[in-house]
Formats: C-alpha cells, structure tokens, sequence
C-alpha cells in the first residue's frame, strides 16, 4: 500500500469500503464466518476477496511475487471504493438497499413484468470452464462443485462439445424466456456476449470468419421470444485471440 497521508491502513479501509454493500442478514456472516461487529465483517470481506482474486491471478502470471500482486489489487480496491465515495458524496447520491439473491437464471424467483432493466453476462457458451478455474476459490468458499458442473450455464452435457453446445443453447433460450417475462413493457435487457467464433468453428465446421457469432445467435433467439433488438455495441477483446476476439453488447427492449 502507498502511504501518501498519515491515515493508517484501517481508517482508509473504515473510510472507503461502503457500508451499503450487504444486505443486513449478511452483514455479520461473511463465507461462513460469524463477526461480531460489522466493520470488521466488511473488512474481512474485502481482504478475502483480494485474496481470491490475488489467487486467480497468481495461477495465470509469475511475473510477480503473490504478496505484490496481492497489494496492486487491494489498492486497485481501495482506490475504487474512494473514488465511488467521492462521486457519490460530490453528487449527494443517496445509495438505495440492495436485495442479493443466490439462483439459477433459467428459473427466476422473481414476479411477470415487475423489473425496470437487466443487465448480465452469460456464459459464452462452453469458452470458459469457470468452475475448473475458479476451484481454488470455490473450494476455499466451501462451494459443492459437483452442483455446479452439471447446472452451470456451458458446462452442462457430454464431453462431446456438439452436446454442450446443445444444451447451451436449450439454456440460453430458458434464460431469455426468463428475462423476458420478468422485465416491464418497454423496458431493457442488456447482455454482454462474447461471438466465441473459433470454437463455434469446429462445432459447426465452417471456417471462423464465417461462424455466426453467439451474439447474432442470441439476437436471433431474443426476437423470436418478442424482443425488439434496439442496438449493439462490438469491443475487441485482449488477450485470448485463440478462443475469441470480440465480444457484444446487445440492448433489447421489451416491447
Ligand atoms: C461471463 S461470466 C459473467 C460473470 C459476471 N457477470 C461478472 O461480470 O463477473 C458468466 C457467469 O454466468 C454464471 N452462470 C452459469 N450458469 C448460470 C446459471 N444457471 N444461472 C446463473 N448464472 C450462471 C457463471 O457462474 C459465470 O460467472
């Protein structure tokens, strides 16, 4: 951490960390352990999840010691949080509750047509095997990965990726459905999906520049449900070219 002022590291984090970030059934149990006061609650919880991410990253790049990486990322935290506090406070916004609900988006328990806007990332299909790469994390949570592997969006289905993609595609059209039932008249879905076009390539067996992305394919299925497609925005993706180079946002009104 820097020390450019004379606060010490625990009134930064008292300072910047948001109380409003947990729900008050929540807010003295944190992955399973029972705090006794809320600060030291939120605390923990932000030092995990440093750690977490530090532990993701750790697996992926040696460049650095895991104690330097785990320091960028608390202060890459930290540094967020302040910033959001000044925002807010030069803004005078007031922070409204926050309800977290654990469940799968191919069943909401949520009531027809009383959401505003929906915003989420779904899988991009079977690119990502997020509970294999997430297993340091999940295990450490005390998560049952065996529920995960055979619900988890993309991991559902055989080893044969023809299969996966199969239920993939079952899954998304449950999720759209879903969306779609819970959102209000005239209001907004907005997904963010990746075309994932290489490895529909080898599925589908057409050369890559002429795979109809995922995004297309979920634009398709969200029409047909009786969404009216409004706008898409195309970002170029960093880093993992071999898998896929572009993802979307996608915004679908609810007509
Ligand atoms: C592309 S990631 C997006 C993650 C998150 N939106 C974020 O930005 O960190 C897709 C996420 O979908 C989640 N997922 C998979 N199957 C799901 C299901 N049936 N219901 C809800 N989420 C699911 C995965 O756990 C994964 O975290």
């Amino acid at each position: 951490m820097h020390r450019r002022n004379t606060a010490t590291p625990d009134d930064r984090l008292a300072e910047s960390f948001p109380a409003c970030l947990f729900p008050s059934r929540y807010k003295l149990i944190v992955s399973g352990r029972r705090f006794r006061d809320i600060g030291t609650a939120e605390t923990y919880a932000l030092l995990l999840l440093a750690f977490l991410d530090t532990a993701g990253y750790a697996q992926r790049s040696q460049r650095k010691p895991p104690i330097d990486q785990f320091r960028g990322i608390l202060e890459r935290y930290l540094h967020c949080c302040r910033k959001f506090q000044r925002v807010r406070r030069a803004q005078q916004i007031e922070l409204g509750t926050v309800d977290m609900r654990q469940g799968d988006a191919r069943s909401l328990d949520i009531a027809d047509a009383s959401v505003d806007a929906i915003v989420f990332s779904p899988p991009y299909s079977f690119a990502i095997d997020y509970a294999e790469n997430d297993a340091f994390h999940l295990a450490a949570l005390g998560v049952d990965r065996v529920d995960l592997d055979n619900n988890m969006i993309g991991l559902r289905g055989s080893r044969r990726l023809a299969d996966k993609y199969a239920c993939y595609l079952d899954d998304m059209q449950c999720v759209l459905r879903e969306c779609f039932r819970v959102l209000k008249p005239g209001c907004y879905c907005v997904i963010v999906i990746g075309t994932n076009s290489n490895q529909l390539s080898k599925i589908l067996k057409v050369e890559a520049d002429q795979v109809v992305g995922l995004h297309q394919i979920l634009r398709t299925e969200a029409e047909a449900i009786g969404f009216r497609f409004s706008a898409q925005i195309a970002r170029s993706i960093k880093g993992i070219s071999n898998t896929m180079r572009e993802e979307y946002i996608l915004l679908l009104q609810r007509l």
